[in-house]
């Protein structure tokens, strides 16, 4: 007889299924009607985006019934549509969305993953189709998430937070006291960078492109921890390093701009520093002069969070997003989000897509 302790998950499986039967309706192998933002040719996001009616959809044994709750509009997801992103959803019919949280509703007869109605759950790795009310995806997909942080951190820790975390982890060994150097601050991955960095006593040098609101965008990054933030403007100067004072020459930075603003990270860099490349904000290329490689012997890397997870690090991955949200519950990781209601997504693409000038990361709530 198997002993008390293999026994419990069992008994629980058998009474979540009772519970799931109880919640969802008469048809409880079918998912309610949804609604989802499509699109059916690649193209600009506001011209391809629709919104239409998914008719319901029959769980399979294993298959789990999810209501979305909250997902962001990120600039991958705009690449995406837009074609020009390496990896696509098929067309046409695509779902727009690649994270987000939602609550289950149904279970599938034969699913074994410790998960109940009502609790929240992200598809981890992230993956397409999270711009819909309901959606209906195989056990293994889900990843449960503790409830008691804002929806807006669940729906949005599977990338930016996980990209901070990780560039952080694996190009160069960090100790406390040494110091990176990045620019693209503002975004949610700059914000998570400072942040991490500062749990684990890094500094970090901030770079951020002159705007209006520059200056106020200073005073919330230095909130959050960064110990320097320098507009572009500020840094065109010869000496760059006079800048540093007491902290150390950076051996890592991170460029998700491109343009100047990579140069830039270039030049605090110290010798054999390493500048991973994650993102190209500008659309400019990374330009780097011959002298940076033959007199300061500079490493020029780049990160992609979907190959790491490509690389069997599907189980590590939860583990960190768990450790990221128990931060976020902690206070020590947050950031800045729009929530806006479904019903206004039309308003929060725009935002996105930089017709409102900066604005923080848009969270569409269904
Ligand atoms: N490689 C990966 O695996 C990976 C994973 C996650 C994210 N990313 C990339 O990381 C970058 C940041 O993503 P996110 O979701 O954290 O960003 P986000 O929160 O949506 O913020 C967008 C950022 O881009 C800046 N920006 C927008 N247009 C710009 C322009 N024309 N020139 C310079 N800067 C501009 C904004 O600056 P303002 O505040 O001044 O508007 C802001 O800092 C994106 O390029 C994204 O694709 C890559």
């Amino acid at each position: 007889m198997a002993p008390p302790s293999r026994l419990l998950p069992a008994t629980l499986q058998i009474l979540r299924r009772r519970c799931a039967s109880r919640f969802s309706t008469a048809s409880s192998l079918v998912s309610p009607p949804s609604k989802a933002v499509l699109y059916d040719e690649h193209g600009a996001p506001d011209q391809v985006l629709r919104v239409a009616d998914v008719p319901p959809v029959h769980l399979g044994d294993r298959d789990v019934c999810v209501r979305m709750l909250a997902a962001p509009i990120n600039p991958s997801d705009i690449n995406r549509i837009e074609g020009v992103y390496p990896i696509r959803p098929p067309l046409p019919g695509a779902v727009g969305g690649c994270e987000g949280v939602g609550q289950v509703h149904a279970l599938g007869p034969a699913v074994t993953a410790p998960l109940s109605p009502g609790d929240w759950v992200i598809p981890s790795p992230s993956s397409f189709g999270t711009w819909q009310t309901y959606i209906v995806k195989n056990e293994s997909v889900w990843h449960k998430v503790r409830s008691d942080v804002p929806m807006e951190y669940a729906a949005t820790v599977t990338v930016n937070p996980l990209t901070a975390l990780r560039m952080l982890r694996d190009f160069v060994q960090l100790n406390p006291g040494d110091a990176i150097v990045q620019n693209g601050a503002t975004s949610i991955v700059g914000q998570c960078v400072i942040q991490l960095a500062k749990v684990h006593g890094i500094h970090t040098i901030n770079i951020i492109r002159d705007r209006p609101g520059s200056e106020e965008a200073k005073g919330k990054l230095k909130q959050l921890g960064a110990d320097e933030v320098f507009t572009e403007s500020q840094l065109d100067m010869k000496n760059l390093k006079s800048l540093l004072g007491a902290f150390p020459e950076p051996a890592l930075g991170f460029n998700c701009v491109g343009g100047n603003a990579a140069s830039l990270v270039l030049k605090f860099l110290r010798q054999g520093g390493t500048m991973v490349t994650y993102g190209g904000m500008s659309k400019r290329p990374v330009t780097v002069p011959t002298s940076y490689f033959i007199f300061k012997d500079i490493s020029m890397r780049g990160f992609w969070l979907q190959k790491w997870m490509n690389s069997d690090k599907a189980e590590d991955c939860r583990t960190m997003i768990d450790y990221l949200l128990g931060l976020v519950h902690e206070g020590k990781l947050k950031y800045e989000m729009e929530s806006i209601p479904f019903s206004e997504f039309s308003l929060a693409l725009e935002k996105a897509l930089g017709k409102h000038g900066s604005q923080p990361k848009q969270v569409v709530r269904f």
